[in-house]
């Protein structure tokens, strides 16, 4: 149990969950996560924000009850999903009474996901407003931040906007502050990569939108809150534009040792040119598919390529490859460049495999370099040349933008 004020009338309840693996089964946490829930009171009415994930529902009513709540009149959801408002049902039970409130999409999606009726809730629409006496919290939509149904309260006299998903970290730091931006950064990369990333246009919208209601604190649903929103409005503001690093990310696996060796000479070949690089090993360990292939795509959110190098296995890319190249395809990093490196033993269509796996990329595809058999000296000198093109097409990229 943690309560911490946020501000003399906004307390964070939420729940710590730090041993936590994976987020959807996919994407790793480096740091466990947290699902955040806000109670705020007013003169003359109190509100909690996001129930919680129905399984540390037992940490939410210990901070309700460390607080001394005996009553609660509204229980808003900003988002449908499980982990925030898993324990919706919960709660009410625990407060008879107790009105719900959201918008109209998280009214439509919580009938689907959590079989409560549309006529439960208290409808807020786009700009509406809940009086709890002397604080005022008024409604915004953030649809496909990321779910149809993501909105956002500002609680007007205080300052603070309560953003859903939006600018969150799986950040379990035991506390709702952190000081250590640098790895608040960190994680809210990898956040934004499964998260938001495939909808960058329209969270890039939504940023201006968050940005002009000029709140002093963001409070999302993961992670610490922002007391400076202009570092992960920069942050987002950068990721979702046209800004990119002068840095290009290899993800590889090798079986017997063709493929490392290429990546090896990439490798040394992008130290030699000054080019920024960062490899991930697909097939380090049992469970690196999901963990790799996570760090992978969280490196690419604003790196203008990446190679994707892997054997073949049976005339297809070696499997781990295959589910990098899904991830890229479901995550959708502003990639300019995509190329597939690879060695093969007597047969192969893993570049034309590569190619469909990865149908929704839309830059710039370079000819696939594959190698058959061990990969010898001459075959190690045109991988050399194809990176020297590889940085001269980059830096010509980032030269324009
Ligand atoms: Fe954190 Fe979309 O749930």
């Amino acid at each position: 149990m943690l309560v911490e004020q946020i501000t003399a009338r906004i307390a964070s309840v939420g729940a710590q969950d730090p041993e936590r693996q994976l987020f959807d089964a996919f994407m790793p946490l480096h740091h466990g996560t947290t699902y955040n829930s806000y109670l705020i009171r007013g003169s003359e009415a109190t509100a909690l924000i996001d129930p919680v994930d129905a399984e540390k529902y037992g940490q939410l009513t210990e901070a309700l009850d460390a607080l001394g709540v005996r009553k609660l009149d509204y229980i808003i959801n900003l988002h449908t999903e499980q982990d925030h408002s898993g324990s919706t049902k919960m709660l009410r039970k625990r407060y008879p009474g107790v009105q719900l409130v959201g918008m109209k999409k998280v009214i439509e999606l919580m009938g689907l996901h959590h079989h409560i009726a549309a006529e439960d809730f208290r409808e807020i629409p786009e700009g509406g407003s809940l009086s709890l006496g002397d604080l005022t919290l008024e409604f915004y939509g953030l649809p496909f931040a990321h779910w149809p149904d993501n909105s956002a309260v500002l609680v007007k006299e205080e300052g603070v906007l309560m953003t859903s998903d939006l600018f969150g970290a799986h950040l379990a730091t035991g506390s709702i502050f952190t000081e250590d931006l640098d790895l608040h950064r960190e994680m809210t990369r990898a956040y934004y990569a499964e998260i938001m990333m495939p909808f960058r246009n329209q969270v890039k919208k939504h940023v201006a939108k968050i940005k002009a209601l000029d709140a002093k604190i963001l409070a999302p649903a993961h992670g610490p809150v922002w007391t400076k929103p202009d570092e992960v409005i920069s942050l987002y503001e950068a990721w979702t534009g046209n800004e990119y690093r002068r840095h290009i990310t290899i993800g590889y696996v090798s079986m017997h040792e063709s493929v490392e060796k290429m990546v090896f000479q990439m490798a040394k070949k992008l130290s030699a040119l000054g080019m920024p690089y960062s490899l991930h090993n697909l097939g380090a360990h049992t469970d690196s598919l999901m963990r790799a292939g996570g760090d992978m795509v969280t490196s690419c959110v604003d790196d203008p390529a990446l190679i994707l190098a892997a054997p073949t296995v049976l005339t297809n890319p070696h499997p781990t490859a295959m589910y990098a190249a899904v991830l890229v395809d479901t995550l959708k990093p502003k990639l300019q460049f995509l190329s597939y490196v690879g060695s093969f033993a007597w047969g192969s269509k893993a570049p034309q495999t590569i190619e469909a796996l990865t149908s929704s990329f839309k830059g710039e595809r370079l000819e696939p370099f594959v190698v058959k058999g061990d990969p010898g000296t001459e075959d190690l000198e045109k991988l050399e040349a194809y990176i020297e093109d590889l940085v001269r097409r980059v830096d010509a990229f980032l030269e324009e933008e």
